[in-house]
């Protein structure tokens, strides 16, 4: 059965809350998900039935928009669930006429910068050390694509 795509809303607050938490090492807040319903956010889930199976939140400024967020439920992590939701973000900022997408992942998640690179975002840069990581500190890779 193909999942279905649907808006985020307020009401999938606790379902994202909780896949959030299985899915990142270092998870958002619930107020931090529960502040992405505002004008300057769009957003897009996957569901079977009642499940959520992945999201993605992004904002838009002006012509560009940041992925702030992409996660899939770890159960039905690599079959190719991370892909369609990129490709649905790639979708809707296109809608939106939006020319540059921005994005930032941790040097050591080889899978996420994997499916970006893929998708045709290219490295521009790093901060480095930017986050905390087990070994201590590691580097933001920020990513662009041009649409
Ligand atoms: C990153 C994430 C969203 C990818 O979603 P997914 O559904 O697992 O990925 P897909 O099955 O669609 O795979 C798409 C591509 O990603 C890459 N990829 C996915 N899992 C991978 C893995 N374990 N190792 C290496 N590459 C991987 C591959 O390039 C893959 O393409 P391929 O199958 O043709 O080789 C998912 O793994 C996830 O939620 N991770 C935890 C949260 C996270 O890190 N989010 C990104 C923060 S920047």
């Amino acid at each position: 059965m193909q999942p279905d795509h649907r808006p985020l809303t307020p009401d999938c607050l606790e379902a994202m809350l909780q896949l959030e938490q299985a899915a990142h090492p270092v998870p958002w807040s619930r107020q931090l998900l529960a502040g992405c319903f505002s004008e300057r956010y769009f957003s897009g889930s996957l569901w079977r039935g009642q499940t959520l199976l992945g999201f993605y939140i992004a904002d838009q400024v002006l012509d560009e928009s940041t992925l702030m967020n992409i996660c899939v439920t770890p159960p039905c992590q690599g079959q190719g669930l991370g892909r369609q939701l990129l490709a649905r973000y790639v979708e809707s900022a296109a809608a939106r006429h939006i020319s540059q997408l921005w994005l930032e992942v941790r040097e050591s998640n080889q899978a996420a910068q994997r499916l970006y690179l893929s998708a045709g975002f290219v490295e521009q840069g790093r901060r480095k050390a930017y986050y905390r990581s087990a070994q201590g500190r590691e580097d933001a890779v920020i990513m662009q694509k041009v649409l």
